[in-house]
């Protein structure tokens, strides 16, 4: 029996209760001048806003927590989360923001113990933390089993704008995927294929496509234990559409990870490398020894076309490596595309996310999420470890009153 995911109103009154919230709270750092830790991108606090706002509004106490990036289980000074206490006190006052849950071993063990301690003292729990509703962390899967228990407003509307995406489409429904590793987007791929009118692939995953077409691909990455699948899919598929072009960059070129990923300035600095004969534009095949960075402008084109007459638009994953101003073109001809799309639009994954907030577009895009890997295995498999839980937690506190 399949329950919907309980929300905030499902836990009644709360007037005077203690409410743990699981936040994902993981943004990037940086240090300011006085090399002080500092919170660079806001996003996923801003996000968690509905929903604190929402609970005190409601007469609860709030006890917050997240992980922050990836400690071995241990304290560890470059992780603890005070940077981003600062700034979720400035924006919303009266939240209690535990430690990084990650300094516990108990937290990636999903040790029982560490949910006990974790839920002592609180009467319900709410999980709003939707970039790791695909990770079955204590914080994540264990709280449900012990609290009445509903999704935050986050995840909620993050549910309801991708699972969309796969119940029923406004048509046509393009999907873009891009990025590097295509074994870690292969399933989605198989499945968007399935759903989409028309699914078109950039990224450096697109050379494990064009060589299994027996294209050229030069120094280009391509992944060979999985050429075999890429070969299958097309000979499946009518619907994937891979680049007619790509800009390479002949032997030697060096790539320029400019500063700017994850900042809001707008600064392009001079790549110093305009020599024509380093960087080209080349065919759907890459020449010997030189390297695709990023798609053509005709590719660029097919694309932003395709976007154009779509009713819904999902995307996910750079064209090329956009932090290189080289080869942002593709991503940001992309980018504007979705931006100027007047159907639905929906971007996951933490890279097309930066690009999108790079060309200061993320005002035009339907719907932004704030998960990476969650978002991707959402759309994958229909649904996440995180959302389960919450699920069957309603489950148990309906059972027998005939409710599902
Ligand atoms: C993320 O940034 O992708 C989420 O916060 C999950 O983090 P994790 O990949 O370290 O589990
Ligand atoms: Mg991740």
């Amino acid at each position: 029996m399949t329950h919907r995911l309980p929300t905030l109103e499902d836990l009644g009154e709360l007037r005077g209760k203690r409410v743990l919230v699981r936040l994902d709270l993981n943004v990037p750092l940086g240090t300011d001048a006085d090399g002080k830790r500092v919170v660079t991108d806001d996003f996923r606090i801003r996000a968690a806003l509905p929903t604190l706002t929402w609970l005190l509004n409601h007469g609860a106490r709030v006890t917050a927590c997240t992980h922050l990036g990836r400690p071995a289980g241990a304290p560890d000074p470059r992780y603890d989360v005070e940077p981003v206490r600062e700034v979720l006190a400035a924006m919303i006052p009266g939240v209690e923001l535990l430690e990084n849950l990650r300094f516990s071993p108990g937290e990636k063990g999903n040790d029982p113990a560490f949910v006990a301690a974790l839920i002592e003292g609180q009467d319900c729990f709410v999980n709003d933390a939707f970039g790791v509703c695909h990770r079955s962390d204590a914080s994540v899967v264990g709280p449900p089993k012990f609290l009445p228990s509903a999704a935050g407003r986050l995840v909620q509307r993050e549910v309801e704008q991708l699972g969309g995406l796969l119940e029923n489409p406004a048509r046509p429904f393009v999907v873009i995927i891009g990025g590097a590793k295509v074994a870690d987007k292969l399933g989605l791929l198989e499945t968007l294929a399935t759903l989409a009118d028309s699914l078109l692939i950039g990224g450096a995953m697109a050379f494990t496509f064009t060589q299994a077409l027996g294209e050229g691909t030069g120094d280009s990455i391509v992944d060979v234990s999985k050429l075999e699948a890429c070969k299958a899919m097309l000979s499946e598929r009518d619907n994937i559409v891979l680049p007619l072009d790509f800009v390479a960059a002949a032997p030697g070129v060096e790539l320029q990870r400019d500063s700017w990923k994850g900042q809001q300035d707008d600064v392009v600095t001079d790549s110093g490398a305009s020599d024509p004969e380093a960087v080209k534009v080349v065919g759907r095949s890459i020449p010997e020894g030189w390297t695709g960075y990023d798609i053509g402008p005709a590719t660029a084109e097919l694309f932003s076309k395709a976007v154009a007459d779509a009713a819904t638009v999902l995307w996910n994953g750079p064209m090329g490596v956009f932090e290189d101003p080289r080869f942002a073109a593709g991503t940001r001809t992309v980018a504007q595309a979705v931006a100027d799309c007047t159907g639905r639009t929906v971007i996951g994954g933490g890279d097309s996310v930066a690009a999108v907030n790079r060309y200061g577009l993320a005002d035009r895009i339907g719907h932004i999420s704030t998960g990476g890997g969650a978002s991707l295995e959402l759309l994958e498999h229909g649904d996440l470890p995180g959302l389960k839980a919450l699920r069957e937690s309603l489950a148990r506190t309906t059972a027998g009153n005939g409710d599902g």
